[in-house]
């Protein structure tokens, strides 16, 4: 996720344009909701999103695969003693054993090789001592690189047996990505990705956290546009075919505050209530979207 300074909710002229071009909102995306369809093309280009070829894109894939084997291997080791430290270990070493680099590591000065966060964390948990606890919930989130190639991915699993607040909030975090995911098709704005995922988990009555968005990827880990899991129909960059990008929301069951701990990292729900998150990367296509990075919701 990338940190975002602004709340759409309320961009002010000035602020930075939330669509991460990097130039004032009024000189960006305020005007331009209705761009017309055969213009969206160049209007990406010009918020510096790049637009995959298909051989960027099977690459991409490939690396998907990779991160979806890797969340797999996670998920038959979570149980009540496990190790946070041990699980970063297994996701370190079968993506190196693959060939792969785990973007993580030393990202920003990230020091391992997954985020692993339980319960109240919201995301970017560091792993070390900390044992999964019976009753727990945990996302794990993974990046490989593959031939320079990244996919992001993650999902939030049950340590034992969930109670009823931990299944509420995993199958609202669940269904507002699949929510999400359902309005990506070419001519459909980021602001309509936003507006269904914050309308379907505040209806559930469940906030949506604002500090960290789905962002594009493939190149790099993080690329242009941000893709906030909040905001207004019809608003932002319309989807054209071949961007690639996260959609990711992280869903609290109390308020949408968020503190980060003081290793600089972490980020935990202000008022300690559940947070869960699901994340696939995604490539707009002529009729709709791929996940390249495919498991069931
Ligand atoms: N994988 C996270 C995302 O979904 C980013 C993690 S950054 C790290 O964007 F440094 F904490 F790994
Ligand atoms: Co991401
Ligand atoms: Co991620």
């Amino acid at each position: 996720m990338k940190k975002k300074k602004v709340d759409p909710g309320k961009i002010s002229r000035n602020a930075p344009c939330p669509c991460g071009s990097g130039k004032k909102y009024k000189h960006c995306c305020l005007n331009k909701p209705a761009s017309p369809q055969p213009d969206d093309l160049q209007y990406a280009k010009r918020h510096r999103i790049r637009i995959k070829t298909p051989e960027q894109i099977q690459g991409i894939r490939r690396a998907g695969r990779l991160v979806i084997e890797t969340l797999d291997l996670v998920a038959g080791h979570i149980r009540p003693g496990a190790v946070t430290e041990e699980l970063n270990t297994l996701v370190h070493d079968f993506t190196i054993r693959r060939g792969a680099v785990p973007a993580p590591l030393n990202y920003r000065g990230f020091p391992k090789s997954v985020c692993l966060s339980i319960n109240e964390v919201i995301c970017h948990g560091i792993p070390g001592g900390r044992v999964l606890e019976e009753g727990d919930i945990v996302n794990v989130d993974v990046t490989s690189i593959l031939e320079g190639y990244y996919a992001d991915a993650s999902q939030t699993y049950f340590v034992g047996t969930p109670g009823a607040d931990a299944r509420k909030i995993v199958e609202v975090a669940r269904q507002s990505l699949a929510i999400g995911m359902e309005t990506v098709k070419p001519g459909n704005s980021v602001g309509d990705i936003g507006y269904a995922i914050q309308s379907y988990a505040e209806r559930q009555g469940c906030s949506v956290v604002r500090e960290f968005v789905g962002h594009g990827v493939g190149l790099d880990f993080h690329e242009a546009p941000q893709i906030p899991h909040y905001g207004r129909p019809g608003t932002g960059v319309r989807l054209v075919p071949g961007m690639v990008f996260t959609i990711e929301p992280m869903i609290n069951l109390g308020k949408k505050e968020l503190v980060v701990l003081d290793d600089g990292w972490t980020a935990v729900t202000k008022d300690g209530s559940l947070s869960a998150q699901f994340e696939q990367t995604l490539v707009v296509t002529e009729t709709g979207f791929e996940s390249l990075t495919p498991y069931p919701l």
